[in-house]
């Protein structure tokens, strides 16, 4: 069906038993009050969210997708065309200011899916000012413009079409069923078959008349029975059969793309249709997302667009920020593309940020206490295999100085270690010198409070951090989150992982791989959602990518990686895997989230600045 077939859900992976690591806290008050929540709906409720406007039923509605022109009397291979058609500007923002909603819980919802329609999503949740508003409704059912007619075999699940107007592929098209009404099918591949042979291609000229016609593989994705499933046709169409572009209101309603209000995050347009197209903020949180393309392939740009909508619905988040890119998102970004309807604003009001290093303007110092660590633990931290030299005496040393005071430094854990006067410790004491220069360990630490403020996002800058280090940091933190999530001790958050593959790895462990395997198996359950970006989608735990319910894909060209990616995503047929080879920057690919086919998406600019462009090595000016 389509380029795609639905999704099973993901067995669940046994869970790994792993004993809570101490909270760096842990000398606060023992009872804090409990903190508001934002309330992520753990189930839905009862609709009450406004439906998608249609047209009324009287006479035809306009079509408002331009029309490609079809000029009757020159032949069929003159009529296609080969210029991608205009589409009309949006509208410019009319939106009147809405109050802030305080929390996604207050949003009513129809339908637990992933992907809804972001102009009943938007607007009521916009918390300030100028808003960013998602163009124009989708267009109402009715006739649309003819692209082709069915011929030669036609089968239940596919069939040829001649093309007689532009059509791309992927794009959607549907055909009137004499027992089920409009069905929604896809393109899947065009070919233009033409009578200039290899041999007349030798003396070929501009006026060399060429007859050359345009077929199409159509997909067919299927039509809503009246129960509102998603049913294949079991008959065939028709040969002669027309085929005309799919109206948007068709594309909503077979793709699943439900109306539901004030939980969308706005990400985009759906390819070559213009209608909005936005994930479901619950199900970020209790089904994961991950994100994956190649270096320069725009995920951290798409993972920002996904921030600020998490930001505008005050939700919390803290993103895991290897490069340091994010904190760009205080600033105002540059203005895009008007069809978008993007107003450019910063969010400095919801970001806090933390880095190890003193140098990062903006940050506050991330530490953690050393008392919260057992000696195991510390020696993980060095590059010392020898746990049976050492961890005697560690242990010792800890013993020693938890006996005497409640909180110790690494240079007081050294000085016991020295004043012990055995020589062997010397390759230790080296190591901790290097953890101690780090300087992430501190008598005190940062309360959870600190980390994690209802409503903001928590940025943990760790650029220019030894690896070893920031695999530390994700599993503390990572761990933290999930048992203060645990207890309702912070609200229900989503937990961004950049570089992924870094602190999950299929192949090895790294220090925090079990602590995030931990989130994606059970986080859920407790409204603590993952997003991991990944350029190496190979490279990452498969039990970690497996748990993701929602995929969103940009451009990939690794055969390994694009293995990874259909061995997680059922049913991925060779038209996807082709597609997502060939996306142009700026094209997503969502899969899962509930929607019965992967959706391209147009990806919205942002509107804050995205921190992630390249290195320029040379300057234009540099002559
Ligand atoms: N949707 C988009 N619209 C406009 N420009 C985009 C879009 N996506 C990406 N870009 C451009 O591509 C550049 C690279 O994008 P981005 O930084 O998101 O890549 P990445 O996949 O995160 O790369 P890396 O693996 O190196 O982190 C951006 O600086 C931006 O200029
Ligand atoms: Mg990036």
């Amino acid at each position: 069906m389509g380029f795609f077939s639905l999704r099973k859900d993901k067995t669940e992976v046994p869970e790994k038993k792993e004993p809570p690591e101490p909270i760096p806290e842990r000398r606060e008050p023992a009872a804090p009050p409990a903190q508001p929540q934002v309330q992520v709906q753990q189930t839905p409720q009862k609709p009450a969210a406004p439906p998608v406007q249609q047209r009324p039923a009287t006479g035809p509605a306009p079509v408002q997708r331009p029309q490609v022109q079809v000029q009757q009397p020159r032949p069929p291979e003159q009529q296609i065309r080969t210029q991608p058609v205009q589409r009309p500007a949006a509208p410019a923002p009319a939106e009147p200011v809405r109050e802030p909603v305080r929390s996604a819980a207050a949003a009513p919802r129809t339908e637990p899916a992933n992907v809804v329609p972001a102009e009943t999503v938007s607007k009521g949740a916009e918390p300030r000012g100028k808003v960013t508003e998602p163009p124009r409704p989708a267009e109402a059912d009715g006739p649309t413009e003819e692209v082709g007619k069915i011929y030669g075999n036609v089968g239940t699940s596919s069939f040829n079409c001649r093309v007689i107007a532009h059509v791309e592929r992927a794009e959607y098209v549907m055909v009137e069923h004499a027992d089920y009404g409009n069905v929604l099918c896809q393109i899947g591949s065009l070919i233009r078959k033409t009578d200039l042979s290899l041999e007349k291609s030798a003396t070929v000229t501009k006026d060399t008349k060429i007859d050359e016609m345009i077929s199409a593989t159509v997909d067919v994705i299927g039509y809503r029975d009246e129960k509102g499933l998603l049913q294949s046709p079991r008959t065939t169409f028709h040969a002669g059969a027309s085929v005309r572009r799919a109206s948007g209101a068709l594309i909503q309603k077979v793709l699943g793309l439900r109306a539901s209000a004030k939980v969308g995050a706005y990400i985009g347009l759906l390819h070559g249709h213009d209608i909005p197209v936005a994930l479901d903020i619950n199900s970020l949180l209790q089904k994961h997302v991950c994100i994956l393309a190649k270096s320069g392939g725009g995920k951290s740009y798409i993972s920002g667009d996904i921030v600020e909508e998490l930001m505008k619905h005050n939700v919390t988040c803290m993103i895991i920020d290897p490069h340091g890119e994010y904190g760009a998102m205080r600033d105002k970004g540059n203005s895009g593309d008007a069809r978008f309807g993007v107003v450019t604003r910063g969010y400095g009001d919801h970001i806090i940020e933390f880095s190890i290093s003193k140098e990062v303007k903006d940050a506050k110092p991330l530490r953690f206490t050393l008392r919260s660590l057992e000696a195991r633990e510390i020696l993980e931290l060095t590059r010392t295999n020898d746990v049976k030299t050492f961890l005697p005496s560690l242990r010792k040393a800890i013993d020693l100085l938890r006996e005497k005071q409640d909180v110790y430094s690494v240079r007081e854990l050294i000085d016991v270690l020295m004043n012990d006067g055995d020589g062997k410790n010397s390759v230790l004491i080296a190591e901790l010198e290097y953890l101690e220069e780090v300087g992430l360990f501190a008598t005190r630490g940062n309360p959870i409070s600190e980390l994690i403020v209802l409503g903001k996002t928590t940025i943990i800058n760790l650029k220019g951090v030894p690896p070893d280090i920031q695999e530390l940091v994700v599993r503390r933190l990572s761990t933290l989150l999930f048992e203060m999530r645990k207890i309702d001790k912070i609200p229900p958050l989503l937990l961004i992982l950049e570089e992924a593959h870094n602190y999950c790895p299929q192949q090895g462990s790294a220090l925090s791989s079990k602590a995030l395997s931990t989130i994606a198996s059970e986080g859920r359950k407790f409204g603590l959602g993952l997003m991991v970006i990944s350029q190496r989608p190979a490279k990452i735990d498969k039990n970690v990518l497996s748990q993701c319910g929602t995929q969103i894909i940009l451009k990939l060209t690794n055969p390994n990686d694009l293995k990874a990616v259909a061995a997680s995503v059922e049913g991925l047929t060779n038209g996807m895997t082709d597609e997502v080879q060939t996306m142009p920057i700026g094209m997503a690919m969502i899969v899962g989230a509930g929607i019965e086919a992967p959706l391209l998406v147009d990806v919205r600019p942002r509107e804050s600045r995205h921190g992630g462009s390249g290195v320029k090595v040379l300057r234009e000016d540099d002559d």
